[in-house]
């Protein structure tokens, strides 16, 4: 089992509906769930989008029984995602108040909603969220995105939303969270001045969020100066949503053997580098962003075959490169 192989927590992504559900196929998934992961990202239902429901409004239920989950079966959670240009939801997408105001409800959001969960704690008093991922993609490539946030709050919102998120919770790990850090060296270089930025003016941020969304092969050789890149920084590093595309040029209408040996060695090979190359004490843990190929976000009616297990929940080789890469093999 992954978790028992690894040094760091292994984590996967769960849905407060399939949690809850009894039938066959979740109560699979949930076996599956309990014996090879002991951490848990909410694929969607902690985002801005379901939780802030309209001003001054939230709705924390389906992570409250993300967490309650988390309480009974001995997971930690990792709080995904605060601030996220791809999670608005539509009442703030067209709020018509002043940019003070909308930044208010921002502030108001982002308070409340670290500090309620920070409130649930495990039967020996820790708290059970113990990270969130603060803000999400700022950059697109190496310059700052255009979002509803920088267009109202200006280009440094990035740091108003951590300095909340601090005052929130004093001890909650702060991450920030970004794709392609691996296959792009402008994000990376720019991800890197933030956090420099951020050390020298006292700005809190504890960790950062390699999503690791790969193909069968891409990236090479940057991923393990990639990695090396990331864990100078000093912060903890998380391999947040590791999945590895193996048909990214359409090229192929099933799963070959010899793209699923090529996504064996891509999982290998992230599993290795992150044991290897990053301190133990940095080593937040590995997540992967799914289960069975079909519940992928990149499933695309049946044309991708991106993670560890097949349809039937059963082990994919990659299973097997993922686990020789956490043995250092
Ligand atoms: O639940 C509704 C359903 O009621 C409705 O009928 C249907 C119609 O579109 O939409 C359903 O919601 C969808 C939701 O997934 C659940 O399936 C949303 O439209 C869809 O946008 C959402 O996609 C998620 C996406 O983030 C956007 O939030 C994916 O599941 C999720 O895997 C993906 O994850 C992101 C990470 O959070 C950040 N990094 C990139 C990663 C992949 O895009």
């Amino acid at each position: 089992d992954l978790k028992d192989v690894a040094d760091f927590p292994i984590g996967n992504i769960v849905s407060a509906s399939k949690l809850a559900s009894t039938s066959t196929e979740n109560e699979t998934f949930k076996g599956i769930l309990n014996a090879e992961y002991n951490s848990i990202t909410a694929e969607n239902d902690m985002k801005m989008a379901n939780m802030f429901t309209g001003q001054d409004t939230y709705d924390f239920s389906d992570g409250d029984a993300i967490v309650a989950y988390a309480k009974e079966n001995g997971f930690r959670v990792h709080g995904h995602a605060l601030i996220w240009h791809q999670s608005i939801p539509n009442w703030l997408n067209s709020f018509a108040g002043t940019d003070e105001e909308f930044e208010a409800q921002i502030e108001g959001y982002v308070k409340a909603t670290v500090a309620h969960f920070a409130e649930a704690k495990d039967t020996g008093g820790n708290p059970i969220v113990t990270s969130w991922d603060v803000v999400n993609e700022y950059f697109d490539g190496s310059s700052v995105r255009s979002t509803l946030f920088s267009q109202r709050m200006g280009n440094d919102y990035h740091k108003k939303v951590f300095q909340w998120a601090r005052e929130a919770d004093p001890d909650v790990k702060l991450f920030y969270n970004d794709y392609n850090i691996a296959g792009e060296v402008g994000k990376r270089n720019a991800i890197i001045g933030m956090v420099n930025d951020f050390q020298t003016n006292g700005i809190p941020i504890d960790g950062i969020g390699m999503q690791m969304h790969l193909n069968h092969d891409w990236p090479t050789s940057d991923l393990p100066t990639a990695i090396q890149d990331i864990s100078d920084t000093g912060l903890l590093v998380h391999v947040s949503e590791l999945d590895v595309k193996v048909n990214y040029g359409d090229d192929i209408t099933e799963l070959t053997e010899e793209r699923a040996a090529a996504q064996e060695v891509q999982f290998q090979r992230v599993g290795y580098y992150y044991t290897t190359i990053v301190p133990a004490a940095q080593q937040y843990g590995l997540t992967l962003w799914g289960f069975r190929d079909r519940d992928s976000w990149l499933y695309d009616g049946g044309s991708e075959w991106p993670l560890l297990y097949d349809n039937d929940f059963d082990t994919k080789i990659a299973h097997r490169g993922l686990v020789a890469g956490l043995n250092g093999e």
